[in-house]
């Protein structure tokens, strides 16, 4: 698979509730590409009427034939979320086609690696604008409908930034860790009005906005050091998270996150990075030891 497809294997993640999501309807914001367009694809295997978007027509017209080609009904309608105006217009466009919106992903986002100091206050504010107040401002405008039907699933993507600091990506990290307070005050604010907002972190995946960042660099080579499972992960790999949060199952669940990353956050010390010196240690100490 290369980076930036969806999963290979595209079916029931859940085999014993293959459609565990029929009846519904998702708005996949960053649907097009990568992560969103991952998640878009699984929501639409687990039975979902799906619409995937982004900013380019062209990318939202192939994200559409290819992630709701069982779909009867569909749209293909691009969104800037830098725009109230524009996603407001993919709100009234899919509830003239679908009637009812019930899940809500936000996974549109911009990546910027630059040295802190030469960062200008308008990439700072093109990346603010677009993973954080696009975020805010897709929830805000959907959330009315979810609100009023008194039932609804919102997944924020926040990334590892949202709690360590990325090097040489602080607009990012700033933005991402604005993406999981976002997630805990909506989500309070919704929990008793039938919304659920969680967020879901992903580990790192490459995808096109971070392979020319990762692809045979040192960074990558700190990532997989740093990453208890020595890899970076599959598309399909966010799926099942992402359908748990977009299911009747999370009922309980808002504010919260889950982190899908290999052990990145979980690890201090990770324990033989560079594979074999530490198990000639331990060869060498058992064979003291006997
Ligand atoms: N890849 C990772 O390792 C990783 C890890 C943690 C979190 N994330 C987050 O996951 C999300 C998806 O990233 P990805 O890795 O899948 O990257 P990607 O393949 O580059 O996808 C980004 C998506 O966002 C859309 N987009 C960008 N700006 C937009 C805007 N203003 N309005 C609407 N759509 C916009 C893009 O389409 P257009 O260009 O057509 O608008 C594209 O569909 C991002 O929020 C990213 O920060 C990624």
């Amino acid at each position: 698979m290369t980076a930036g497809t969806p999963p290979a294997a595209r079916g029931a993640v859940f085999p014993d509730r293959p459609d565990v999501l029929r009846g519904r309807v998702a708005v996949v914001i960053g649907g097009t590409s990568g992560i969103g367009r991952a998640i878009a694809a699984g929501l639409a295997d687990a039975g979902a009427e799906v619409v995937p978007t982004s900013r380019r027509d062209e990318a939202v017209r192939a994200a559409v034939q290819e992630v709701c080609a069982s779909q009867t009904r569909r749209l293909s309608q691009a969104v800037d979320v830098a725009s109230r105006d524009s996603i407001d217009r993919l709100r009234d466009g899919v509830l003239a086609t679908f009637g009812r919106v019930d899940i809500l992903v936000n996974a549109a986002g911009i990546h910027l690696r630059q040295e802190s100091l030469s960062v200008s206050l308008a990439q700072w504010n093109e990346v603010l604008a677009i993973n954080l107040s696009g975020t805010f401002l897709a929830c805000q405008s959907f959330a009315p409908h979810l609100l009023d039907r008194g039932w609804g699933r919102i997944i924020n993507i926040a990334s590892l930034g949202s709690y360590v600091g990325l090097y040489e990506a602080t607009a990012y990290s700033v933005s991402k860790a604005g993406v999981l307070a976002l997630t805990r005050c909506l989500g309070a604010e919704w929990a008793a009005r039938g919304v659920c907002v969680n967020a879901l972190v992903p580990g790192v995946f490459v995808t096109p906005i971070n392979r020319r960042l990762l692809e045979g660099t040192p960074r990558l080579q700190e990532i997989l050091l740093r990453t208890p499972m020595r890899r970076t992960g599959r598309l399909s790999e966010l799926v099942g998270a992402a359908l748990f949060l977009a299911s009747e199952s999370a009922s309980f669940m808002t504010g919260q996150t889950i982190v899908v990353d290999g052990g990145f956050l979980a690890a201090g010390i990770t324990g033989n990075p560079y594979g074999a010196p530490d198990n000639d240690a331990r060869a060498a100490d058992e064979e003291a030891r006997e």
